[in-house]
């Protein structure tokens, strides 16, 4: 019989904190109901890789996974990859990718299944596709629920499972793919610290701040929620991460007494990706999307890292 194995692992949301966090300043993230599978099985023939398209990104993953566990050959193999998560939209998709494939290798191998080393390979895959990523995204992909996540230097991370008390109900709408990558957002916002250092800094600061006040909300404290994510969205307004058309879209919902925010990398020529929306009526929000013809659609928050699956 051959060997095959599948494993899926979940998008993410950033309730707050996203490019702070690349600075060392904390970041609270929940992985969503929107999986990314990766099914390893082995053939005669040489390394087939499925959908085509996932070929160059595939072919990296694996030679990272042999190189960080020392093993070779593993040229006979059959690949597939399944995504429910948008592609380069702010929702986490490569690092759900990075650690499905490296919890897979680990099954296919028949290793013991160390979150911490699955992790770890997760992170250094994601550096080949976003240059200097903080490795939140990997993380929650990994380990689920809801993290307050910190890094404080390249080798030295750390966070912290949430114990959540509240399950704020939220609306993504997607504001179409970005023209820029994570990377090249994350390097506008390096930009922007090179050359007004003391603003950056003002700015994560009181982002910081904000991250704190969501986790108070989730641990049960009276806070409103709607004003968090609208406070959030106009620092990361001011990082300039947000393009002027996301900009009128939230305006409008805001105008119907609603909040929302970019979540993750954003982006400013055209599209910023996932925007997390929040009303008191979610109906509100429904026939707003419906009116609009925008693609909206539930979340449900802290769902589960990544697991195996039948094939
Ligand atoms: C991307 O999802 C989040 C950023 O903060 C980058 C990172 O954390 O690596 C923009």
């Amino acid at each position: 019989m051959t060997r095959k194995v599948k494993v899926s692992a979940p998008g993410k949301v950033i309730l707050s904190g996203e490019h702070a966090v690349v600075y060392g300043y904390p970041e609270i993230l929940s992985a969503i109901d929107r999986r990314l599978s990766v099914e390893i099985e082995e053939t005669g023939s040489d390394l087939d890789i499925q959908p085509i398209e996932s070929r160059p990104f595939v072919e990296y993953a694996v030679e990272v996974i042999k190189t960080k566990l020392n093993v070779s050959g593993l040229n006979n193999l059959k690949i597939r990859t399944n995504s429910q998560i948008p592609l380069g939209c702010g929702l986490g998709s490569s690092a759900a990718f990075s650690v499905a494939i490296t919890a897979a290798f680990f099954g296919f191998l028949n290793l013991p299944r160390s979150l911490k080393k699955i992790n770890e390979i997760a992170y250094e895959i994601e550096k080949k596709q976003h240059g200097t990523p903080s490795g939140g995204d990997n993380t929650i992909s990994a380990y689920g629920g809801f993290l307050l996540y910190r890094k404080e230097t390249e080798s030295f991370k750390v966070f912290s499972s949430l114990k959540t008390k509240v399950f704020p109900q939220i609306f993504l709408i997607n504001s179409g793919k970005p023209e820029e990558s994570t990377g090249e957002m994350i390097k506008g916002v390096k930009d922007f610290v090179l050359k007004t250092p003391q603003e950056a800094e003002k700015i994560f600061k009181e982002m910081e701040q904000i991250t704190r006040n969501f986790l108070r909300f989730l641990s049960g404290e009276e806070l409103n929620f709607g004003d968090l994510i609208t406070i959030n969205e106009r620092l990361l307004e001011q990082l300039g991460v947000v393009s002027s058309k996301t900009k009128l879209l939230i305006q409008k919902i805001e105008s119907i007494s609603g909040s929302a925010k970019i979540s993750g990398a954003g982006g400013l020529k055209d599209n910023s990706g996932i925007v997390i929306v929040y009303h008191e009526d979610p109906k509100v929000i429904e026939k707003f999307a419906h009116e609009g013809n925008l693609d909206l659609f539930r979340v449900k928050l802290g769902e589960r890292g990544f697991k195996n699956e039948k094939c």
